[in-house]
Order: C-alpha cells, then structure tokens, then sequence
C-alpha cells in the first residue's frame, strides 16, 4: 500500500484543490465570478476549469452533459456551479433538459445525498436573528424520475410520478442532521413532512428520525407537517435549529427559507457526498434569473457563501471563516441592511464582490 508522505491520501491537501466551475445561464456566471475572486483574495490557490455547460450550450450544441464529461468531473476535488436553466416559459429547449439532464444528474452519479442549506436573517429581514440549517435529502423522494405516461396525448391521458424513499437513503440524511445538531449549539432538530396524508413515505421518515434519534441522546428532536413549517419561517423562525426533510420539501421550504432570511439572493447550498468518494458540488439556492440576467444587479452572496462552503469541506477551514466573517461583517453594515428584505440588492454585483474580497 502506498502512502504519500506526510499524510493520508484521502484528507484533502492544501493548495492542490482542482475545481471544475460551471457557470451555467443566466446570472450564473456573473455571481461565480464575484466567489472566485473572493475565493483568490482569502489566498486560496485553485486550479479551475471551465465548463461550458447549461442551457446556451444546448441551444447551440444540443449536448446537455455528454458521458465523457461526466467522467472528467468526476476526477476533480469539488465543482462549483452558478445556475442552469432557460428562461422560464422558454419555448426552445424542453422543460426539465437541464435541471435533470444536468443538475439532478450530477446530483445522483455522485452521490450528493445531501443538500445543505444553511440561513441567518440579515438584518431588518423577517428572520432576523433566526440561525438555521435545512438538510434536504437529494437523491430520492419526487426528484427520482419515477412515473410516466400512459396514452399520452389522449382525453384518457395518465401521469404518475411517484416519490421514491429508501431506509438508506432516510437514515444516511437524519444521521448527517443528528451529526451536525450535535456540533450546534441548540443541539435540536425538526423533521418537516407530511406524514398525515403522505403516510408512507412520512412513516418511514418518522420512524427513521425516532430510531436514529436514540444515538443522540443530547439533541432534542420534534416534527413539524411541512404547511405549518411554512407558518413558523415566517411567524417563528427563530425556532429552528437543524432541519431534516424530503428532496421536494426542501426545495420549496428552502425558497421560503431564503425570502424570509432576506432574499433568495443571500441563500447558500452545498450538495454533499460526505463519504468523499467523489466530488462534492457547491451552488446558490437560486436559478439562472434571466430577468436580472446581463444586468450586473444579481446578489453575488449566494455563491460567494456557497464557494466558503466548498473551502470548507476542502479542507480550508480558516479561509471559508474569514469569508464567513466578511459577509456576515459586510450585511450587518448599512449597504446590504438597506436592501433586507428584497432579492435584489443596492450595490452592484461586481461592488458587492469588491467589498468582500477588500475585507479579506
Ligand atoms: P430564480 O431563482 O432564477 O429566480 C427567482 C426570482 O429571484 C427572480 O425574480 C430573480 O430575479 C430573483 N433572484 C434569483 N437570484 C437572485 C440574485 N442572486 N440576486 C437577486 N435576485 C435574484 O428562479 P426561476 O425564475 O424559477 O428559474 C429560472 C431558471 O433557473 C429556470 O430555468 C430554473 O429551472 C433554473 N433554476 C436553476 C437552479 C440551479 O441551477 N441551481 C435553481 C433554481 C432554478
Ligand atoms: C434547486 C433548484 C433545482 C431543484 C432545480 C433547478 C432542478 O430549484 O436547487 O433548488 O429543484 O432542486
Ligand atoms: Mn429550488
């Protein structure tokens, strides 16, 4: 067995991070602009490649993520990605080609089960003070593709679309949850569901939570049906902890999550294969925003909070804390407070970019 000296293989290296980076459509390549250089100014070295990938790529090559491609991702250290997908309403290229040719593809070839989501209300924000993490199970549930048609086109059409969810794949999400509740302060999680109609799949969750409860004894856990959840992040926030739901749950409770926290434009997440056996991949909550596209007005926090994210899992604690540090310094400060409570911000995407790196 051979052994690099100085260490074990498998540990991240400091310095030799190679990052695939998509910036995919829309205002996705502006903001992953902005978290590079930031990623630069907190002296990170990366070796990035570009991947021209998303939905113009489409358009002009009809190739949404060739096999090959896929192979080559796979070979590097994390991949951080801007935002895919056409105008919404787009006639030109099929609903769903890139979100699952390309986005839930990468999520299920390499693992990333789950998707965290973490949230701080910025100041002024209907979440102020309310300090959250939603993990969202990302490889399973409505997002598995399993359905289809049945005499499609006819006045007897049928669609199903089911929602897949495996003991595995539960528990492997609650336990990654129950882990980082422990590392919290307030030591608690809350499943979200809806285990009162969906009684399956929210039995399974349940018993789930209960049974992997027991091996952490010092965090408290509860449940909430996820209707009500959407009442709480807007009325109580701030009686969140850590988070633990389904695939399509999380999606849309963490839109919400991001608006009442300040806007979609400040939400962060990270699309994790804890077990390393490939890499992880870092992107903002939000989509391509066409309306915004071209417009230089896109909040770069998202991603620039994703890409500390990704130093982080590689490895580079003390450089992702600065940056932490910098947003959090940067939004407590009059530029971004003024636009609380909006998507859009005051400052311009590449300002909101020199800020951080300047306080690096
Ligand atoms: P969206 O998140 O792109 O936009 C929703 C709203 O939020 C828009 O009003 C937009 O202007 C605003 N917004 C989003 N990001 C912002 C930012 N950084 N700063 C300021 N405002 C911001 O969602 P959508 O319009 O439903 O989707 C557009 C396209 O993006 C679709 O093709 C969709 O499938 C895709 N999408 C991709 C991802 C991804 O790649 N991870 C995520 C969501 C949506
Ligand atoms: C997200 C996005 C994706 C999702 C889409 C683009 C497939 O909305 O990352 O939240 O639904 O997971
Ligand atoms: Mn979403």
């Amino acid at each position: 067995m051979s052994r690099r000296e100085g260490g074990d293989d498998r540990l991240p290296q400091r310095g030799r991070h190679r990052v695939a980076v998509i910036g995919g459509d829309g205002i996705g390549p502006e903001v992953l602009a902005e978290a590079l250089k930031v990623v630069s100014a907190a002296g990170v070295q990366l070796q990035t490649e570009d991947f021209d990938l998303g939905a113009d790529r489409y358009v002009r090559t009809g190739d949404v993520l060739p096999d090959a491609t896929l192979e080559e991702l796979r070979g590097f250290d994390a991949i951080l990605l801007g935002a895919v997908g056409p105008p919404v309403g787009d006639a030109t290229v099929p609903p769903g080609a890139l979100e699952r040719g390309l986005l839930l593809r990468l999520r299920f070839e390499l693992d990333l089960y789950v998707n965290l989501r973490p949230f701080k209300g910025v100041p002024g924000s209907i979440a102020e003070g309310a300090d959250f993490v939603v993990i969202r199970e990302n490889t399973e549930g409505a997002y598995a593709g399993e359905g289809g048609f049945l005499r499609k086109g006819t006045p007897h059409e049928v669609a199903t679309q089911g929602s897949v969810n495996t003991r595995m794949g539960a528990e492997r999400c609650t336990r990654f949850a129950f882990d980082l509740a422990q590392s919290r302060e307030a030591h608690k999680l809350t499943l979200v569901h809806k285990t009162n109609v969906l009684t399956f799949a929210g039995d399974l969750w349940q018993r789930t939570v209960r049974e992997v409860g027991v091996e952490f004894a010092e965090v408290a856990h509860d449940y909430n049906h996820v209707d009500a959840a959407c009442i709480y992040l807007v009325e109580q926030p701030r009686r969140y902890d850590v988070i633990v739901t389904d695939n399509l749950f999380g999606d849309i409770l963490t839109d919400l999550a991001g608006a009442v926290s300040g806007g979609i434009g400040f939400a962060a997440s990270a699309n994790l294969n804890p077990a390393r056996t490939g890499p992880s991949l870092f992107e903002p909550v939000h989509g391509a925003a066409h309306d915004i596209g071209g417009k230089g007005v896109a909040n770069p926090l998202a991603a620039i909070h994703s890409a500390a994210l990704m130093l982080d899992f590689l490895g580079e604690a003390e450089a992702a804390d600065r940056v932490h540090k910098a947003i959090d310094e940067y939004i407590a400060s009059d530029h971004a407070g003024a636009s609380a409570g909006t998507t859009a911000s005051t400052a311009s995407t590449t300002a909101i970019g020199n800020a951080i790196a300047e306080r690096l």
